[in-house]
């Protein structure tokens, strides 16, 4: 090897341990709870049920003790266990409207008649985990008791029922305080010992006064929701992806294994969304590294939706170890391309077609940024809206993504003999996500 080369590959080491370091220091700042190092994956009641409390009209919907263990059931028989899916969470309207003689919260005893530890020791036994809701402020969003005033009290019950998760939602608070409360909770979760991840809203209630501290929330939270809840709408998802896109720079780079940002649940499988525009969802939320949290009727769901959700390339790219969350990256003739880079120099690459009319259309894969790690090949598979493999490629391929109207196409590229191990990898390290040719 001649010395110059030696040289060159000398620095690229050296800049590829720097890369390290830099990534090492940002898993550092998460909540040190050993819990969410990759996005949560589970089930969630509240787009699906909302506070539906009426069991004698609506036995079979309400929220109920049955209604977590008949979803748990179906977690492990139909498959969704074994793709990684895990946690079955409970949202607002399970408590009693009163706290009992000591002060502590307890389920609403017509609707939980065993309690809330008989229905966690359920779950356990399915290999399964449980999450419950609260909320930071004087009452639940809903208007059941809030917490306020009872974090360790809380904190300690739900470490005794056995509880693996907690919502902590941010209604009935003066703003001023959201962060204090938030990190009281952390505190006496953390005093409890026992490993309960911390879902936060923190920065949801903070934005309409101020622009929230990504630093503290990471070191407070295991992830965090930033915007408005999700509906069963196109219109909903589009939002929450302009807001997730208009707000990148801020939020994506407190994302990483510990911590989350949060876009709220996956609605697929319900009624709103036409099947491409479930794919939208499911690929878009996996570039995010969002949690995969569904809420839907796991009883009862379509086959193509649930083999969606259940399609393990994307869940891999949700769930990807390097764990970092993608960008937008372009907008482009009605096409908006996301990006995320993933473990071993590979890139995943998602190319959202907004325009809401007409049949499918094409987008030269040159268009995307990213493109540039395929250098001097690379391979390409699409994942959306078909799996296959489509070869080794070069910088100057003619390879031309079709999406439908409001679908999304999404593919993974992984670069090819690079002389240089790291060169890749130092490029995502920077990311650099502004193009001239490219408005964001
Ligand atoms: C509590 O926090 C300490 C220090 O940050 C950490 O080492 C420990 O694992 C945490 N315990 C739990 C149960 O999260
Ligand atoms: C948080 O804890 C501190 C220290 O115990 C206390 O002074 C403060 O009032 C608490 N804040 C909230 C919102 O609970
Ligand atoms: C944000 O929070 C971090 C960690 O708690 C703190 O060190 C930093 O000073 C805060 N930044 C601002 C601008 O308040």
């Amino acid at each position: 090897m001649c010395g110059k080369c030696r040289a060159k590959v000398k620095m690229y080491g050296a800049m590829f341990l720097l890369g390290l370091i830099i990534l090492m220091s940002r898993a550092a700042e998460a909540l040190d709870n050993g819990l969410a190092l990759k996005p949560t994956m589970g089930w969630l009641h509240w787009e699906r049920f909302m506070c539906n409390i009426d069991c004698d009209r609506d036995p079979n919907n309400c929220i109920s003790e049955s209604l977590y263990m008949q979803m748990a059931d179906a977690m492990v028989k139909e498959g969704w266990k074994e793709a990684g899916y895990e946690y079955v969470c409970i949202d607002d309207c399970w408590p009693s409207h009163q706290r009992d003689a000591q002060g502590r919260l307890q389920a609403d005893p017509k609707r939980f008649p065993r309690g809330i530890k008989k229905l966690a020791d359920y779950v356990h036994s399915k290999g399964l985990k449980l999450g419950i809701y609260a909320d930071v402020g004087k009452n639940t969003c809903a208007g059941y008791p809030g917490s306020l005033g009872y974090y360790e009290t809380d904190a300690q019950t739900f470490a005794e029922w056995g509880v693996d998760l907690l919502k902590f939602d941010g209604c009935y608070m003066d703003w001023k305080l959201l962060g204090e409360g938030y990190m009281n909770m952390s505190k006496a979760l953390n005093k409890t010992g026992a490993s309960i991840l911390y879902s936060c809203e923190w920065p949801l209630y903070e934005w309409p006064f101020r622009q929230p501290n990504y630093t503290a929330i990471r070191e407070t939270c295991n992830h965090w929701r930033n915007y408005a809840d999700v509906y069963d709408s196109w219109s909903s998802v589009k939002s929450i992806l302009d807001w997730t896109a208009s707000h990148q720079d801020i939020i994506a780079p407190s994302a990483g294994p510990g911590g989350w940002n949060d876009p709220d649940m996956l609605v697929i499988g319900n009624f709103g969304l036409s099947h491409d525009q479930q794919e939208s969802q499911m690929a878009l939320w996996a570039i995010m590294a969002a949690p995969l949290l569904m809420s839907n009727d796991l009883r009862e769901i379509c086959p193509r939706s649930k083999e969606l959700l259940q399609n393990r390339h994307i869940i891999a790219i949700s769930q990807d170890p390097l764990g970092r969350q993608g960008y937008r990256t372009a907008k482009v003739e009605s096409f908006e391309v996301w990006e995320r880079p993933l473990s071993q120099n590979r890139l995943a690459i998602a190319v959202l077609n907004k325009q809401e009319i007409g049949g499918p259309r094409g987008l030269p894969i040159q268009a995307a940024p990213g493109w540039k790690i395929c250098s001097p090949k690379c391979n390409v598979t699409q994942i959306l809206p078909q799996y296959k493999e489509m070869g080794v490629q070069t910088p100057n391929s003619n390879l031309v993504v079709s999406v439908n109207p409001s679908g999304t196409a999404l593919l993974t590229v992984t670069p090819i003999s690079s002389n240089f191990p790291g060169r890749q990898s130092l490029h995502w390290q920077h990311p650099s996500f502004k193009h001239k040719n490219n408005i964001l």
